[in-house]
């Protein structure tokens, strides 16, 4: 007889971005008058740039006669693609990456949630609070986070470190041993950023524990403080204790196109084993390549006329965070983030539970958000607005939410 993996059975409820989509689809499908703005899942709304369009139209030309036909491509991605990444994202800021550090896929999610397949069962994981649900739910498939505790909003096996305003959304290093510390900057969901001293601080921890951090930049696009790395291999000595996960997807609007990568150094080594060997052996054995098309569009992101395309998207978002930090604070609300990042975090107003104050801006204002809670126990009492809509909406939600009824 077959046996499921007990670890899925664990698992509280559905994927939060899916509960979100599914109560949105049930309000306007009772209320089909209702105009919509939707700020929960960061999503982006503006399309591929021209100079990616016409890249990935090149690329369907080239399957389309047999001299430049592509079949299965190099697992790790294509030469064109990881040498224009390793140069301008990395060695263009003074960052030794080596073409063959860099693993091109389908997407940062993906990576983030498929990276537990080199790491031991028996690992320690420890993740801010709040957090990306992807980190702790693989790992909960994985069986590495014990049981989901009800009472606590939490798994057993999981260290969660609150990253609050209290300590300056910046994570107190453990007290206990951890072999595995996923971090977020600029942070999902809070929208706030780890400057260089306080990454510091996390790189020197992971070298003396031996652990790993995996470092999920994403948002790095939307840095504009010089003193938040853009890399976590800015700060020294993080080669031999990093793995970072970077998207288009946020950056050059590819959630739909779906393309991103890791880095995985050759210097990072556990149990006398290189990690880069290990992403290898899986990639080569589990996935065979993002597609030719798709990775000829996130090549264009490095051509002049591309990066300066997809730097004109990132600043229509922005000028729409800062909008909704501007028009939530206007409104009387208490926020953070959304400086270097396309997410706003607020404070629910009196207190107010979360997935409440999500039933309020829906019902009342018919904005849907994303509820603090749903990120871990500590966002409660939290609510995420994203940037990533059109301007007017962007505009009309705040006038609507300065318009709420206490
Ligand atoms: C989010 O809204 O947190 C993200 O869009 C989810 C994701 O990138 O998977």
């Amino acid at each position: 007889m077959a046996h499921i993996n007990d670890n899925f059975t664990k698992l509280p409820g559905s994927y939060l971005f899916s509960e979100i989509g599914r109560r949105t689809a049930a309000y306007q499908e009772a209320h089909p008058e209702a105009k919509l703005i939707k700020m929960g899942i960061g999503d982006v709304t503006l399309p591929l740039a021209p100079a990616v369009v016409a890249a990935m139209h090149e690329g369907v030309d080239d399957l389309a006669a047999a001299e430049t036909f592509h079949g299965y491509g190099p697992e790790q991605g294509y030469d064109f693609l990881r040498t224009a990444i390793a140069e301008a994202d990395f060695r263009a800021r003074g960052v030794e990456i080596d073409d063959d550090e860099i693993f091109v896929s389908d997407g940062a999610k993906s990576d983030c949630g498929n990276i537990g397949d080199i790491l031991s069962l028996d690992s320690r994981v420890a993740v801010c609070d709040p957090v990306y649900p992807v980190y702790v739910d693989t790992n909960a498939m994985a069986g590495r986070a014990g049981d989901y505790d009800e009472d606590a909003q939490g798994w057993t096996n999981i260290v969660y470190m609150p990253t609050t305003a209290e300590n300056d959304f910046c994570p107190a290093l453990p007290e206990e041993d951890v072999d595995v510390i996923y971090l977020c900057s600029p942070n999902n969901p809070t929208g706030t950023a780890l400057t260089f001293g306080q990454l510091k601080a996390w790189v020197d921890y992971a070298n003396d524990h031996d652990a790993i951090i995996m470092f999920d930049a994403a948002y790095e696009r939307f840095i504009t403080q010089d003193d938040v790395p853009h890399s976590i291999y800015e700060i020294p000595g993080a080669k031999t204790c990093a793995i970072e996960f970077r998207s288009f997807s946020k950056t050059a609007g590819f959630t739909g196109a779906r393309c991103g990568y890791t880095v995985v150094p050759k210097a990072l080594v556990r149990d006398g084993a290189s990690l880069n060997g290990l992403w290898n052996r899986r990639q080569t054995t589990k996935f065979n390549g993002a597609s030719y098309v798709i990775q000829k569009g996130a090549a264009a992101v490095y051509t002049p006329e591309g990066a300066r395309q997809i730097d004109e998207a990132i600043a229509h978002y922005r000028e729409n965070a800062r909008v909704i930090r501007e028009g939530l604070t206007e409104a009387g609300f208490e926020v953070f983030g959304g400086v270097n990042s396309p997410y706003i975090w607020c404070k629910t107003p009196g207190g107010m539970g979360s997935w409440d104050f999500f039933n309020k801006l829906l019902e009342e204002a018919n904005i849907i958000t994303t509820p603090g809670a749903g990120f871990g126990p500590a966002g409660e009492g939290y609510i995420r607005f994203t940037a990533f809509g059109n301007a007017e909406a962007t505009k009309e939600a705040m006038k609507r939410v300065q318009a709420l009824k206490a």
